[in-house]
């Protein structure tokens, strides 16, 4: 794709003919005065803007055209902005340029001229664009924690930021350790309910049996055990947030209650007679294919389209190419300081690996092979060996036993996993290991988070 070009000016010929001369190399988008120009940048997000400083209502005086300057810089001031100066207009020009224009080109317009200019404007300003990621890097800069700056991740933080003003139920979606936990606890740091509590519950970690006592809560003597009355996530998370993590493991029956708190905003206990009013608000997270369980029966739409009302898919770390580094190495810094190797970094083969590497465990195989491998680091240099990653090109062989026995037994949770909608119990079942030793594995591996014990 083309780089964006955004070109201002008032005059039509001008604009035909540079977009003629300029069509082949960018793609241009035209505006013919200030609040024009400022809304396609808003929407667009050009790098470059070819500006004319005599904009209606004032074509006679460079007024309008110096605001437009400003309020393009303002909403970016990365942003490559060539005034386009008439004859004798020079001193505008300069003008211009003190208040933040890149440079000036005068009229008539000099094609070839004109070509180089650009060339070297979308340069800079991307220069700038990484210089400016790398300075966010080392102050720590995160969204509530999260680390990113790739186009994705950035859509996932504006999504956030929008939902979080709302009280509407958010669905989270991703795969296993891209951060979806750490997204749902962002929502709730950003919104009113803040000082609330922030309740999670693993549905998945918790035998069938338990789940609805947990969520609901008892009284005394509901059931045999019961010895003594018992709140339950929901109530614990009046006022606040609750987090429903790993939402297509939860059974039917319990489903049905689910929807019924969730249209009402009132749960019973297990057992209990009484109605109590909760105002919690609810966000739920999976890697399965809830599309499938509905098509299969085990996740009832209802529930789906209760907790779906806005849904945020966190993308795979493969996909965010210009993070993957960050996040090693913030990881690493993270790691080394308290066991003082604060000097240690990557080698050269070590970041390729990384680059290369297609991290199906997502962040947290990144976090868990980063921490493994500064602890065992004995130099200066983490090394691609270090983080258990070939150093070869794609498809050579793992580099110690304990990689290649590692690499295979993700290779077919990650297989059984996929083949069941990323359901627990059958998965076990298919790799013929329990419930809880999937768990242990895939936690080992870095393909699922710390898992709740039940109370
Ligand atoms: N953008 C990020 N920046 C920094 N750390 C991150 C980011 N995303 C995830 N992590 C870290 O990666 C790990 C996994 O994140 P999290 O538990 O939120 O993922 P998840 O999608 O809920 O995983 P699972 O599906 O296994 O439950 C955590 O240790 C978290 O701190
Ligand atoms: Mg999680």
């Amino acid at each position: 794709m083309n780089p964006k070009l955004l070109i201002v000016d008032d005059d039509e010929e001008i604009r035909t003919q540079m977009k003629w001369a300029l069509a082949k190399d960018y793609e241009i988008l035209l505006a013919e005065d200030r609040p024009s120009a400022l809304e396609t940048f808003r929407s667009a997000q050009p790098h470059v803007v070819l500006l004319d400083l005599g904009l209606p209502p004032h074509p006679g005086n460079p007024e309008e055209g110096l605001a437009a300057l400003s309020e393009l810089l303002a909403q970016d001031n990365t942003t490559k902005v060539v005034i386009i100066s008439g004859q004798g207009e020079k001193e505008n020009a300069l003008n211009a340029i003190g208040a933040g224009a890149y440079d000036f080109l005068g009229k008539p317009i000099d094609v070839e001229e004109l070509k180089l200019l650009l060339k070297r404007c979308f340069y800079v300003s991307q220069l700038e664009r990484e210089h400016r990621q790398v300075q966010q890097l080392l102050q720590g800069e995160t969204f509530e924690g999260m680390l990113g700056t790739s186009p994705p991740m950035r859509t996932v933080f504006e999504s956030i930021r929008k939902v979080a003003t709302t009280d509407a139920p958010v669905l989270i979606l991703g795969e296993s350790g891209t951060g979806k936990e750490m997204a749902a606890l962002a929502i709730h740091r950003k919104s009113a309910r803040k000082d609330g509590p922030f309740v999670t519950i693993n549905c998945s970690a918790i035998p069938e049996t338990l789940l609805e006592s947990e969520l609901f809560g008892h009284e005394k003597g509901a059931f045999t055990g019961a010895h003594a009355q018992v709140k339950g996530r929901i109530e614990t998370a009046n006022g606040g947030t609750l987090f429903l993590d790993e939402i297509g493991e939860i059974p039917l029956p319990v489903q049905v209650k689910l929807l019924r708190f969730l249209q009402e905003k009132r749960i019973e206990r297990v057992g209990g007679r009484q109605e109590i009013r909760i105002d919690a608000r609810v966000i739920a997270a999976t890697n399965a294919d809830l599309k499938k369980s509905m098509a299969g029966g085990s996740f009832r739409e209802d529930l789906f389209y209760r907790l779906a009302v806005v849904q945020i898919v966190l993308p795979p770390l493969r996909d965010r190419e210009t993070d993957i580094r960050l996040l090693a190495k913030s990881f690493l810094k993270r790691f080394a300081a308290p066991l003082n190797k604060a000097g240690l970094t990557f080698d050269q083969e070590a970041l390729r690996a990384i680059s290369r590497h297609q991290w199906p465990g997502n962040v947290r195989e990144l976090e868990n092979r980063v921490r493994r491998a500064v602890i065992m680091a004995e130099g200066k240099r983490l090394t691609a060996p270090d983080l258990e990653l070939t150093s070869g090109e794609a498809g050579a062989q793992p580099a110690t036993l304990n990689a290649a026995r590692e690499a295979l037994e993700r290779e077919m949770i990650l297989q059984a996993l996929r083949k069941h909608s990323g359901k627990i119990s059958p998965a076990a079942a298919e790799l013929g290991v329990s419930r809880p030793t999937l768990y242990d594995l895939m936690e080992k591996l870095g393909i699922s988070r710390d898992k709740e014990e039940p109370k």
